[in-house]
């Protein structure tokens, strides 16, 4: 069957990678990127674009009904990080979009919808060590809140209109082609920005503060092996932990250093991030991912480093 696909939300760290992804495997034209700015990477001219906000329902109406989507992937959102800093306007943008394309998507019968959660739905009481996908959930930030709020919405629209929709916990994304939006995993990239312009970065984060990890290529093959899976294989409909590699700010330096010997790790004190870092996991088990639809992380530390120099090199 030929796919039809929104993505919600394109120009971000996720998205600008996403598009890539999708349009080489469904065609550019199949892939319709829409966002509240105009994409500045390859998406730009190699498929359709248009300019959504997805809290404005009428004109989100008019793209579904322009498109009639057999899938939407709605990445719009705001981070933990900047949640803090507006916390009505996250709660608005990441349940009210939600809801918003969700509605759309039973209306105009979209087969498939991609949402994402985040290792941010666990709190100071979830247990901290392969944090299991069943356990305490007691998030305290506002983008924490919205994301384990959302799950449960993804799950009611699945159990009472059947509606197919699919969800990841993130853990931080890594990746060189677009800036990070704004969470509390962002150190562990503009650490590889500042070691290759400046040869030291001052982590907002503490040395031993540890956080599941990801590099960009695994999450995009993730997400979309999670959703080119039979429906029957997928057994969580809230949302999956998804696991790929756990570090700390001074591991993360020592492996840098490999490549840039003389990389200094210095530390910022008092950054409200390191209090949302530290009511996270530092590691997740992901065991039904990998038992459902049978993920596998391919990056460890030591590939991602080296591929993100590289890129980073280049660029
Ligand atoms: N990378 C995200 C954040 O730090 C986690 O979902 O907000």
């Amino acid at each position: 069957m030929s796919e039809k696909i929104l993505v919600l939300g394109s120009n971000g760290q996720i998205g600008t990678e996403l598009v890539t992804a999708l349009r080489s495997a469904y065609g550019n034209d199949n892939v319709v990127a829409c966002d509240i700015r105009r994409p500045d990477y390859e998406t730009k001219n190699a498929g359709p674009f248009e300019f959504v906000n997805v809290l404005d329902k009428e004109i989100l109406k008019e793209i579904f009904q322009k498109y009639k989507p057999s899938q939407v992937y709605l990445l719009a959102a705001l981070l933990s990080a900047t949640g803090e800093q507006n916390p009505k306007l996250a709660w608005d943008l990441n349940m009210n979009g939600l809801l918003n394309v969700l509605d759309l998507a039973l209306a105009f019968k979209t087969t498939k919808v991609y949402w994402p959660s985040s290792i941010a739905v666990f709190g100071p009481n979830s247990p901290k060590e392969r944090t299991p996908q069943y356990c305490t959930m007691d998030p305290n930030t506002v983008y924490g809140i919205s994301k384990m709020a959302g799950e449960r919405w993804c799950e009611y629209y699945y159990q009472k209109y059947n509606l197919d929709v699919r969800s990841i916990r993130y853990p931080g994304l890594i990746s060189w082609k677009a800036a990070p939006g704004g969470g509390t995993t962002d150190y562990a990239i503009h650490i590889f920005h500042e070691a290759l312009k400046k040869g030291s970065y001052s982590s907002f984060l503490s040395a031993t503060t540890e956080l599941p990890m990801m590099y960009m290529d695994d999450a995009i093959r993730g997400t979309i092996e999670l959703m080119d899976a039979p429906a029957k294989e997928i057994s969580i409909r809230s949302s999956y932990n998804f696991g790929g590699v756990n570090f700390t700010p001074e591991v993360l330096a020592a492996e840098i250093r490999k490549h840039i010997p003389e990389f200094k790790l210095s530390y910022t004190e008092n950054d409200p991030r390191q209090d949302i870092a530290n009511s996270w996991p530092k590691s997740i088990d992901d065991s039904f991912a990998r038992k459902d639809w049978l993920w596998k992380p391919e990056f460890d530390l030591a590939r991602m480093t080296d591929d993100m120099l590289k890129n980073l090199k280049k660029s």
